[in-house]
């Protein structure tokens, strides 16, 4: 089965875009012609991803910051679009997650992830919306199960990104009449990423969630970077405010996580 795209004269930069599923984004656009950029916190993460995502004749751009500094993101982002021209895709995916019961979830705990996951995604927004190509642009935000599906142990990430969505869908009637699209993906359970590390780190709660995915398989990067090049793409050039779900229909199964339920000790 052939799924390509042609992102050759594009420019697309990828927020969080330095490993897991964010990476694996940043190389299929980067593998289908597009001129990168991408974004995080480590140095030494951000200087092997751009170095990995550079193709003849298109050295990626690097950029380190933090999504919870507004400055930091504006002045990354507008680099990238000097440096680069006006942003075809935008991807932000920074994301911050642990598994911890309310009652043991510090304010700060919580804030932290919700300044990475919410406040981070509407800095970028933000940022990228002076840049982006008009009309043409389209933006994606990395979203989650847990948007939609309440879980114990996730109060701080299903709220972060619940938000997230929302903000997916407010951008895309604020920014529609401009020529841009707004759109979220949310990746299912994506194999040896940090994220599902943290969340099932065993054989048998990685047992449990394939069992729960109606495809009854992890997904890979690739899985989810698809997705992301169909909503950046000409194809999806009537589709906007949508959250697809790049999940083998996790969420349909109520996306169970082998996390111990509320009252446990
Ligand atoms: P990951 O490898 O930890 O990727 C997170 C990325 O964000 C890294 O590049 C990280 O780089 C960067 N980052 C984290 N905090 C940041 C901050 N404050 N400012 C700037 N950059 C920051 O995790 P992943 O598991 O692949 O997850 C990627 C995305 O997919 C997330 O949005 C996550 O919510 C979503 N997702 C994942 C799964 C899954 O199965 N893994 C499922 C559903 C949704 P630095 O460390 O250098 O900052
Ligand atoms: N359980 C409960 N609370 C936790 C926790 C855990 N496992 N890990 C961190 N916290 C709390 C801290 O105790 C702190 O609260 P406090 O000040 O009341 O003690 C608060 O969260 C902030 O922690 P800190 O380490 O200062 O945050 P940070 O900004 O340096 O890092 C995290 C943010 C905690 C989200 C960190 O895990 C991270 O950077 N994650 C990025 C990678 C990732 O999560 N990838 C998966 C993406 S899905």
């Amino acid at each position: 089965m052939r799924a390509s795209f042609d992102y050759a004269g594009c420019s697309v930069i990828v927020i969080g875009g330095t490993s897991g599923i964010n990476l694996g984004i940043a190389r299929a656009f980067a593998d289908a012609g597009a001129r990168l950029g991408v974004a995080s916190r480590r140095p030494e993460k951000v200087e092997a991803a751009a170095a990995g995502l550079s193709r003849d004749g298109r050295p990626a751009l690097g950029y380190v910051l933090d999504v919870r500094d507004a400055t930091a993101v504006a002045e990354a982002i507008s680099a990238f679009a000097a440096e680069a021209g006006p942003i075809d895709v935008l991807v932000s995916g920074a994301a911050g997650n642990f598994p911890a019961l309310a009652r043991d979830l510090s304010p700060n705990g919580f804030k932290a992830v919700v300044d990475i996951d919410l406040l981070g995604t509407f800095n970028v927004m933000k940022a990228a919306y002076p840049y982006m190509r008009r009309p043409g642009g389209s933006l994606i935000n990395i979203s989650a199960p847990q948007a939609q599906v309440a879980m114990a142990h996730q109060v701080h990430v299903c709220a972060a990104k619940a938000g997230v969505d929302m903000v997916t869908r407010c951008l895309a009637i604020e920014w529609g009449p401009e020529g841009l699209r707004v759109n979220g993906v949310i990746p299912g359970p994506i194999a040896n990423t940090e994220g599902m590390e943290r969340l099932a780190p065993t054989p048998e709660a990685r047992q449990l969630v394939t069992e729960g995915v109606p495809m009854r398989r992890f997904g890979s990067p690739e899985d989810v970077a698809r997705a992301c090049l169909f909503l950046g793409s000409a194809a999806a050039s009537y589709v906007n405010g949508a959250v697809l779900a790049a999940d083998g229909g996790w969420v349909l199964t109520g996306a169970a996580l082998p996390i111990p339920p509320p009252g446990s000790p």
